[in-house]
Parts: C-alpha cells; sequence; structure tokens
C-alpha cells in the first residue's frame, strides 16, 4: 500500500516511517542536538517560556522544558503529516472500523457528542442511542441521590459499589475521586476490581445491604475477576435478606454491553445500562460504565465532564498542529522513545485527588500501545508505547525523584499541577498548603530542567569529595499542565488529551491502538490452572517444570 492510499475512505494501514525522510531527517537532526543543555536553549531564547506554550480552553501546555527546538518541531510535525494523522482523527471522527484486528470503530468521541453532532456506525447515526442511555442514567441517578429508589428493605441507598476491572474500574475509580470536591455525601462510592478477596471483603466490612448499591460494570460480562465479585457481593446480600432473591432488583444494576449474559446473572434488563461495541473499555468512562460516578456527582456535573472531553475533541480536530496540544504531547513522546530511546514516561499530578490519574493512565495508554505488530501484520520497525508511571507529588519526590534528577536513566515527565485547590488549607503562619505543593510542582520542573552544575556546588562549599555527588545535571526533559482547577470540565479535557494522545502515537508507530490480544493468554492459561489449584485430585501437569513444580507447592502449602 502506498503512503497515497492510507489517506483514503478506509485508511488503515501506516506506512513505515522509519525510512521515511522525516523520520531520517529527525535521526540526523537528533545526532545534532541531543547533547544540548537546556540551559543554552534557554540562554539562546530569553523568549523561550512564552513560545513554547499553548493554550486549550484554559488548559495550559508548557513544553518549554523540553529538549527541542522550532526545528524538532517543524520536524516532528512533519513526520505527523507523513502519518496521516489528521486523516487518521478523521477516519476514527467518521466511524471507520479503524480497529481493524476487531472489525470495528472506535467512537468514543460520540459519547460526549451533543447539540447537531452525528456520530455514524455502518451508516446508522449513533447520537440517538448514546442521548437515551444519558437520560435513563439521568434519571436513575436522580432516583437514587433523592432517595426516591429505596433499598428492599424500605431504606434509602448510601453506599455504591462498582464492580469491575480495568477500564471498567480504572476510569470511573480515577474519576470518582478527582471528582471528589463535586460529589455528594451520600451516596458514596467503593470501587471493587481485585479478585483476591481481600478487596471484597474489606468493602463490605463496612458496608450495609440495606443501603448498599451494586454497579457491575463490565463491557463483556465474562470477566472472571468481576463475575467472581459479583456473585459473592450477590450471596453476601442475599444472606442479609434470608435468600429473598427478590432483593437483588433493589441493589444491583448492571453496565454492560452484554444483555444476554447480565439477564443470566441474574440481573433485570430494566436495570441494566448499556454501552455499545464500538467503546474500547479504556476509552468508556464516558459512557454508562461512569454510572457510578454519575451516582456521586450527579446528571448535571456529569455533562460538565462529558462537555470537558468534548471540548478537547474539538481542539484537536480544529487547532493546527504547531498548536495542538495532543498533537504536540504525543510528538514530544515519540522523539523521546524512538530517538533518545526512553523507555518510560512518569506523569506527576500535583493533586491529591488527581492521584489516580497514572493508574488510569497505564491501561489508557499500555494497552493501547503496547504492541509490536503493525496493522499490517508485520514487526515493527521502531520501538513503540514506553511505560507509563507516576503518582502524585509531593509523595513521589520523597520515593522516585531521585532517580529523575540523578538518574542513569531518561525519563520525560508531564507535570500536572492546577491554580486553584481542591481543598483549601491555610497552614497557620505559613503560606498555605497549596503554595506550597504548587511552589514544588514549579521547583521541581525548573530543578529538573536546570540542574546544579559542579562549579555552583562547589561555590556553595561543599566538600570536593562530595561535589560529584551533589551535582545535578539537569537537562531531564518535562511538560507542565497547568489548569485554573480540577473541575469535572478540566478533568474531561484531561482524559480527552491523553486519549488523543495516544491514538496519534498509534498512527505514527502505524499500529492498532484499540485491541488487546496481549491479555488473552495468560486468561487462557489460568483457567487451566485454576481446576488444578482446585482439584481434589492430585492433577496430572502438563506445564514446563517450573510452573508444574510452582503448582505441587502450593497445593502442598494450601491444602495439607
Ligand atoms: O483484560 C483486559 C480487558 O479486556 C480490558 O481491556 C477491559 O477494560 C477489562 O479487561 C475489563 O473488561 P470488561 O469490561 O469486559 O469486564
Amino acid at each position: 500500500m502506498t503512503p497515497e492510499q492510507c489517506v483514503g475512505e478506509t485508511a488503515s494501514v501506516t506506512p513505515d516511517l522509519t525510512t521515511s525522510a522525516p523520520w531520517n531527517a529527525l535521526a540526523a537532526h537528533h545526532t545534532a542536538i541531543r547533547d544540548v543543555h537546556l540551559r543554552q536553549l534557554f540562554a539562546e531564547d530569553p523568549k523561550r517560556g512564552e513560545s513554547f506554550l499553548v493554550e486549550a480552553d484554559g488548559l495550559v501546555l508548557d513544553y518549554s522544558k523540553q529538549r527541542v527546538t522550532k526545528e524538532t518541531l517543524r520536524l516532528l510535525l512533519e513526520l505527523a503529516a507523513a502519518a496521516s494523522v489528521k486523516e487518521r482523527l478523521d477516519a476514527l471522527w467518521r466511524g471507520e472500523n479503524i480497529n481493524t484486528t476487531e472489525g470495528r470503530p472506535a467512537l468514543h468521541v460520540a459519547l460526549r457528542g451533543a447539540g447537531t453532532d452525528v456520530f455514524l456506525v455502518d451508516g446508522v447515526d449513533v447520537m440517538a442511542g448514546v442521548r437515551e442511555v444519558l437520560a435513563r442514567m439521568g434519571a436513575f441517578s436522580e432516583r437514587v441521590r433523592s432517595g426516591e429508589w429505596l433499598g428492599f428493605s424500605g431504606r434509602r441507598i448510601e453506599r455504591i459499589v462498582n464492580i469491575g476491572i480495568g477500564g471498567s474500574d480504572l476510569g470511573p475509580a480515577m474519576a470518582y475521586q478527582a471528582m471528589r470536591t463535586v460529589a455528594s455525601t451520600v451516596p458514596t462510592c467503593r470501587f471493587v476490581s481485585n479478585v483476591d478477596g481481600a478487596d471484597l471483603a474489606s468493602v463490605l466490612a463496612d458496608s450495609d445491604p440495606a443501603t448498599t448499591l451494586f454497579v457491575v460494570a463490565s463491557k463483556s460480562f465474562t470477566t472472571q475477576e468481576t463475575l467472581a465479585n459479583a456473585r459473592s457481593a450477590r450471596t453476601w446480600l442475599l444472606d442479609a435478606f434470608e435468600g429473598d432473591t427478590s432483593a437483588v432488583a433493589r441493589h444491583f444494576v448492571a453496565v454492560s454491553t452484554n444483555a444476554p449474559e447480565v439477564r443470566a446473572f441474574g440481573i433485570d434488563e430494566a436495570n441494566m445500562f448499556s454501552f455499545w461495541d464500538w467503546v474500547g473499555g479504556r476509552y468508556s468512562v464516558g459512557s454508562a460504565i461512569g454510572l457510578s460516578v454519575m451516582l456521586a456527582i450527579g446528571p448535571a456535573q456529569f455533562r460538565e465532564f462529558l462537555a470537558g472531553m468534548r471540548a478537547m475533541d474539538h481542539h484537536v480536530r480544529g487547532a493546527p498542529p504547531e498548536r495542538n496540544l495532543p498533537i504536540l504531547m504525543a510528538m514530544l513522546g515519540v522523539w523521546y522513545t524512538n530517538f533518545f530511546g526512553a523507555q518510560s514516561h512518569a506523569v506527576l499530578p500535583y493533586s491529591h485527588d488527581l492521584g489516580r490519574f497514572p493508574d488510569y493512565l497505564q491501561q489508557l495508554d499500555m494497552e493501547s500501545n503496547g504492541k509490536s505488530v503493525t496493522l499490517a501484520g508485520t514487526s515493527v520497525t521502531s520501538t513503540t508505547g514506553p511505560v507509563i508511571w507516576g503518582s502524585a507529588g509531593t509523595n513521589g519526590q520523597h520515593a522516585f525523584f531521585q532517580l529523575l534528577h540523578q538518574g542513569a536513566w531518561l525519563v520525560p515527565a508531564d507535570f500536572i499541577g492546577f491554580a486553584t485547590p481542591s481543598h483549601e488549607l491555610p497552614a497557620p503562619g505559613d503560606a498555605g498548603h497549596h503554595e506550597m505543593l504548587m511552589a514544588n510542582f514549579f521547583a521541581q520542573t525548573e530543578a529538573l530542567a536546570f540542574g546544579k552544575t559542579a562549579a555552583e556546588v562547589a561555590l556553595d562549599g561543599v566538600a570536593p569529595e562530595l561535589v560529584s555527588h551533589r551535582t545535578f545535571p539537569g537537562n531531564r526533559p518535562t511538560s507542565t499542565l497547568l489548569a485554573p482547577a480540577l473541575t469535572p470540565f478540566v478533568l474531561g479535557q484531561l482524559i480527552a488529551l491523553y486519549e488523543h494522545k495516544v491514538f496519534v502515537q498509534g498512527v505514527i508507530w502505524g499500529i492498532n491502538s484499540f485491541d488487546q490480544w496481549g491479555v488473552e493468554l495468560g486468561k487462557v492459561l489460568a483457567g487451566q490452572v485454576l481446576s488444578e489449584l482446585a482439584s481434589s485430585e492430585e492433577p496430572e501437569l502438563h506445564h514446563d517444570s517450573s510452573t508444574n513444580s510452582l503448582i505441587r507447592r502450593y497445593r502442598e502449602l494450601r491444602w495439607s
């Protein structure tokens, strides 16, 4: 297939860019500037801090502390053009089957469609369905929140327990924590994902069956962990109501694409909220998968959340590449991954409430771009998605920042901060907590970029034998995302920003960002091992010698 063919209606295969002119130009450019220090770049351009800054609806991205020049950007955007990034975004929006290995579109942007938006799947507009489910979620949420929806014994619902895993947990759990300040005090939410009984047990330990509503969230409704937790939760509920199964209808609702399995589980379809196979699990927080969040924050705030995503959707499609946050962030990632050989990327929210964002992004990014086969089915010729990691600041500073500052790895990082705290707490006789938090936020990127030279360290009177230990090389690249406050709208913007960044990178690498076949083998093997672990007879084992002997040892420890 020629590059021209890839731009068309059925665009699906990106040409191998690693042999393209822009890629070669970037490689040569990298050789020329890889040792240039950020100190030098800032000295040469006193306005760098203003010119390497872009904004989308109040969300600011400062990428001046990235190891790039105007020429780097020009070449990176040339590469994006060669990959037909804009055309691939168009194809996504048109509802084409861009998830080629599963034969379906990836149309999460329709979830936040509004007004006269039309999103077609197989020629049919999906917006009526999207609106209908949102309206049902809204009506249900209002009933629960107002106390109109009662539990089986006539008591009001005070706790929501979301049972799901992966995209059916990470998005809602992250968003619930992030929107804590706009959430009602009743009902509160808890999230259970792990099949380790400790997870469910710890939530049930302080839950009251009479006032608890379970939201069983699973796109497929076949996920082993979720179904095991849901069954155990149902047993716990029925124990409290003397086995009366009519209690289930008042205490269980489902979110899924799979109505037959929901019915088979025993949840009435009237209590099911649907979504569609064109919504990937890790892209589903704006769908009915967000029901627990809506129950906590109410439909109006949930609409604000969707509006933030939509604003970023408009931005990614409308803003020119040089002012386009997702495209710039994607291409900066490509610069470090493919040209500097960076293996990981840190995301560091300076907001306790956004503390689960790195976990959420791990699935979004690593399940999407952790691939090494192209859309054409051949091996990739470059590295692809990096390891994503991070945690909330300032905690990370007292844990892993040592490596960021002085370690031997290059770890590009995104710092995310807010001008207004979600919890104002003045510290007596001192600056407020938020100023302390944000002082660290700004100081860290400054320290990472500029470091401290041996001469500067020596000038502080440091003993000569300690000078090298106390020197900071600097030149550690970071982006800063600064927003007015962590509102539902801003959270929506951030989520869509990273969704589109991941998509653009997938386009550059020529991979399908929307499947996840890599999770399958382990699931299949676990099914086999499960029967061997639980067997009352000594099972015949046919694994490798390591797995066989570990299973035997486990059985001995567990059952003898
Ligand atoms: O195993 C990976 C995965 O399929 C994710 O992609 C998905 O988000 C998660 O499992 C949960 O799947 P489901 O929502 O179908 O239970």
